[in-house]
């Protein structure tokens, strides 16, 4: 199955031996139950699958790590308040931050995150290159369209935000599987910090001034980048 996500995460698991993955946003499971790690974490309120499909897909997929994973029904934000701090005993190698895709759920996300990833870890952010305004709307024009076409939401705001106001991390955008935000804690590159001093001046841009910034603004980088920013040999279709 070619999805860039689920390569790149494999790959970096395979590459750095990481032992912890954190799956924020799981749905049924496409990305999760491929994943082959030690320890793995499933987080989402409404897992799209029973307990007894974990089972089948275990064994179809011949990876046993879905049975000792560990699942938790319920929102990122309850995950966190609850069960994080007893949950992951180990840092975070990979995390992929794929729930709600809004601004501020996902930008907590990320900074929950980054209090549990260990320092050569990687997030990766999936949606964060909206290509229309109809896919970068909010949760709510989705839903009064009746959940039709792509949704990517306004993630790309996060990003948006912690280029402006944390320019310790190495952060970038692939331009991939519709944009792959990655943020991994040695910086890299030095760029310079975006301009923008708020949360709430971040909210108030608009996709048509993503769109013109586009490049720039989340630091985008053709899909290639990726094998040479983790020296890794992902063949991407
Ligand atoms: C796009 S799907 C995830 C796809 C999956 N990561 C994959 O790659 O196959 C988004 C999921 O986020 C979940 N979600 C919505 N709100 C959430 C929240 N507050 N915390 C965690 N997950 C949430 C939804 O239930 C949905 O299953």
């Amino acid at each position: 199955m070619n999805i860039p996500r689920l390569s790149l995460i494999q790959s970096l698991i395979d590459k750095n031996q990481y032992t912890n993955y954190l799956e924020i946003g799981v749905s049924i499971g496409t990305v999760f139950f491929r994943i082959k790690c030690k320890n793995k974490i499933a987080v989402d309120p409404e897992f799209g699958f029973s307990k007894f499909k974990v089972l089948t897909r275990s064994i179809r997929l011949n990876n046993p790590s879905n049975l000792s994973a560990r699942y938790f029904e319920k929102t990122s934000d309850d995950f966190f308040a609850d069960d994080a701090k007893r949950v992951i005993r180990q840092k975070l190698g990979v995390c992929l931050v794929d729930g709600m895709h809004e601004y501020a759920y996902a930008l907590r996300d990320i900074q929950n995150t980054l209090e549990y990833l260990s320092d050569e870890g990687v997030i990766v952010i999936h949606d964060c290159n909206p290509k229309g305004a109809e896919n970068a709307c909010t949760y709510n024009e989705w839903k009064q369209r009746g959940f039709t076409g792509e949704w990517n939401g306004d993630v790309w705001k996060a990003i948006v935000y912690l280029r402006s106001m944390e320019p310790s991390l190495n952060i970038f955008v692939a331009d991939t599987d519709y944009g792959l935000g990655i943020i991994t804690k040695k910086p890299v590159e030095t760029l310079d910090p975006l301009p923008f001093k708020s949360f709430e001046e971040i909210k108030a841009l608009d996709f048509a001034e993503l769109d013109k910034n586009r490049k720039e603004w989340l630091n985008l980088k053709p899909k290639e980048y990726l094998n040479e920013y983790f020296k890794t040999d992902i063949k991407f279709s």
